[in-house]
């Protein structure tokens, strides 16, 4: 049976992703720098646990050689660990959303197309059903000359360090023409969104999508154009910034409500020709859903390359199961 690596394993969301592959019948192994918390997790998941640092290519080796597959669930600051994957013919999903890495591990594809492996990329939420939610958008509506995707994330919620530092960074300052209103699912009036910098937006246009937009909520009674601004402004100072990351996993004001909207346009109007919604909660449990089914459904594939998640599944694919877990997918 295949084994499949998981590198931030017993992070927020990679430990969610290894329970739900363990309870497929998977055999798993959760990685991190901590041997201990690795192996006292997996005891725990019904797994076995290793340490491996990202930043120390000589404690990978063993790790890497034992797996079919690696899902990396921590943002990498370049291709190396997916090129140690491809090279040895393994398949490598990747759940992280920082643009210029994802497209130094797209300069992959002839290296993962020699070695016959398949590493796949906007793998979780946003970038994800992000992807899907626009290729299902375009497949309804031809015509569309731009895309606005939407991402809400509830205060309520819980998210893993490195989530919510890598959110704080990609705050950049607003202007007031910045924050716009979006609707999330049935709700009658918009909530103020942000421009944001999902890489999603950037690999739908590299890859022939017409211009496409990412916008983020964040779904909270004390979330207003004002606080955002204020929020934003806070971000931008490192030192604050680090005060923020410390002191927001504590906060917690809102619902773990998690909605996604895709708009499509045909021209310069604000009236969306298509609407596709998706609406649920709880932001890591459907990125580790995601993840674990693209893991599962693409194990058998043929595809090699390096390939974003809308080249290789539809939402058609992960309907059943992202309806099995509670999630509400409509249009209009
Ligand atoms: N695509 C999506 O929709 C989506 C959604 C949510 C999150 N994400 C991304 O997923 C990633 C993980 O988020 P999270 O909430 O799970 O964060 P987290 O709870 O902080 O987990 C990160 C894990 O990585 C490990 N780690 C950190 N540095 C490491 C290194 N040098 N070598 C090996 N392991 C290391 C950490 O353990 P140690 O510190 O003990 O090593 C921890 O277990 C983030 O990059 C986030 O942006 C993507």
């Amino acid at each position: 049976m295949n084994r499949i690596l998981i590198i931030g394993g017993y992070g927020h969301v990679g430990q969610k992703i290894a329970r739900r592959l363990v309870a497929a019948g998977q055999r798993v192994t959760i990685a991190g720098r901590s041997a201990s918390k690795a192996t006292d997790v997996a005891a725990r998941l019904g797994c076995e646990g290793t340490a491996l640092d990202l930043a120390r290519p000589e404690s990978w080796g063993a790790a890497l050689d034992a797996a079919d597959a690696v899902i990396c669930c921590l943002d990498t600051s370049d291709a190396a660990l997916a090129r140690a994957v491809v090279e040895r013919g393994a398949r490598y999903l990747d759940i992280s959303a920082t643009d210029a890495v994802l497209r130094r591990i797209e300069g992959l594809d002839p290296v993962a197309r020699q070695n016959g492996a398949l590493a796949v990329l906007s793998v979780g939420l946003a970038p994800g059903l992000t992807n899907l939610l626009v290729r299902e958008a375009r497949a309804r509506c031809p015509g569309a000359q731009r895309f606005r995707i939407g991402v809400l994330l509830g205060l309520g919620d819980t998210h893993g360090p490195a989530a919510i530092g890598w959110t704080l960074n990609a705050l950049a300052p607003l202007s007031r023409g910045d924050i716009r209103p979006m609707r999330f699912g049935e709700d009658r009036h918009g909530q103020p969104t942000i421009p944001f910098d999902f890489s999603d937006q950037h690999s739908l246009m590299r890859r022939g999508y017409p211009a496409v937009e990412t916008r983020l909520a964040l779904g909270s009674p004390l979330v207003t154009p004002l606080t955002l601004r204020w929020l934003a402004a806070v971000a931008s100072r490192p030192r604050l910034r680090r005060i923020l990351a410390r002191v927001l996993p504590f906060f917690r004001f809102g619902s773990d409500r998690t909605a996604l909207v895709v708009e499509a346009f045909t021209d310069a109007g604000n009236a969306p020709v298509c609407r596709l919604t998706l609406d649920g909660r709880a932001e890591a449990e459907i990125t580790a859903l995601v993840a674990a089914e693209a893991a599962l459904r693409l194990s058998e594939t043929g595809e090699t390359g390096v390939r974003h998640l809308d080249e290789l599944l539809t939402l058609d694919d992960l309907r059943a199961v992202l309806c099995r877990h509670g999630l509400r997918l409509s249009e209009g």
